[in-house]
């Protein structure tokens, strides 16, 4: 599905509000990530840090969590916004877990407007998938 531009502004927007309720204390470095649905939903989330830094939680990883808790798997988009140029991609981790719910596009903006996309299943090649477990 082509994503309206003016979808993929608000998507970001969303991803940009969220990051200012970063809890990055550590690292310093603010993330905010926006989950598109299928009914037009949007579910964000931030990064999470931790005195213990291994409990950390990224911004994606937080926003998926939040559409699964309110019920709803069909995504459409996601979109991550950090302070960096180029735009950082999501990490490893979130990479498994986005991949986890079908292809979907990833917009990675920055602060500055900087903008690129990527499909989930390039980030992450050769993936582990949930079909993976059958045979
Ligand atoms: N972080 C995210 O929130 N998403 C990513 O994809 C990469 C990293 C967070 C984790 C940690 O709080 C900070 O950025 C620095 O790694």
């Amino acid at each position: 599905m082509k994503l309206a531009p003016a979808t993929i502004d608000r998507l970001v927007m969303a991803a940009e509000t969220v990051r200012r309720n970063a809890h990055a204390p550590y690292s310093g470095f603010a993330v905010g990530a926006a989950v598109l649905v299928s009914d037009g939903r949007i579910f964000t989330g931030c990064n999470v840090e931790n005195a213990s830094y291994g409990l950390s939680v990224c911004a994606e990883r937080n926003a998926i969590a939040a559409a699964v808790a309110a019920g709803t798997t069909e995504f459409v988009a996601i979109a991550v916004v950090t302070g960096t140029s180029p735009p950082a991609t999501p990490c490893g981790a979130c990479r498994q877990v986005i991949l986890e719910f079908g292809p979907v596009p990833v917009i990675c903006a920055n602060t500055s407007g900087e903008r690129t996309v990527h499909e989930a299943r390039d980030l992450l090649p050769d993936a582990f998938l949930p079909e993976s477990l059958e045979g």
